[in-house]
């Protein structure tokens, strides 16, 4: 599972990104706005920390819109994915971009009809938003299963990014089920790697070993 970091915040980027665990990064525009920065340059500075795909999305509604605001934000780097709403106009500047050979992130899916839909346009990863679907009282780990299912059917490529992730669990349920990538809160990214039997584990062997008296260099 590809494991993306949902943050526009590089200081911390930079430290979890030296884990060399982090193989991508995904922003929108609430994002942008919580960094305080210009868009282009946290976007680029970004690409400049991690090599694997960042997602920065586009603001506009119409389609034509869309399509040139997104291709001034593929200039800034290589590896930038244009994120589009999941929305008619999204779907065409999903299309022309694909056609263009630049990566497309659908974003703000909801259903598996809308996953469908995007793949079928040519996005190279859809976004379902589990967190946001379960605030409503649906489990949204249920959409992941039915895009997994719904993609493995037609042999679809595009690949399914979970995305609204609040808990570790949501990263657990969403691996099991096969979701090819999730984006991930720093803090969330933080607590995959605790267990408290990881920690009592370690303090016993560390004290038991302080006690042989040895060093190994
Ligand atoms: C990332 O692509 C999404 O924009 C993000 O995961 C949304 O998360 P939220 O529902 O916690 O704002």
């Amino acid at each position: 599972m590809q494991l993306f970091l949902d943050t526009t915040d590089t200081a911390v980027l930079r430290e979890l990104a030296a884990t060399g665990l982090v193989d991508g990064v995904t922003t929108n525009p609430s994002l942008i706005m919580k960094s305080g920065r210009p868009m282009l340059e946290v976007i680029a500075e970004i690409c400049g920390i991690v090599e694997g795909p960042v997602s920065a999305e586009v603001a506009a509604v119409g389609s034509e819109a869309m399509i040139a605001e997104g291709l001034r934000l593929a200039e800034v780097a290589p590896n930038v994915v244009v994120k589009a709403p999941m929305t008619p106009d999204g779907l065409i500047a999903t299309r022309e971009f694909a056609r263009r050979g630049i990566n497309v992130n659908v974003t703000l899916c909801f259903s598996a009809n809308q996953a469908m839909l995007a793949a079928k346009a040519g996005a190279a990863y859809i976004s379902p938003f589990i967190g946001r679907l379960d605030d409503t009282g649906v489990d949204g780990m249920e959409l992941i299963n039915e895009i997994r299912t719904v993609y493995d059917n037609y042999d679809f490529d595009t690949e399914i990014l979970a995305a609204s992730i609040r808990t570790t669990e949501h990263v657990r349920r969403a691996a099991i089920i096969g979701a090819d990538c999730a984006t991930i809160p720093p803090a969330i990214f933080r607590e995959l790697f605790k267990h408290p039997l990881t920690d009592k584990g370690l303090e016993q062997f560390l004290s038991d070993w302080a006690k042989t008296g040895q060093s190994i260099l």
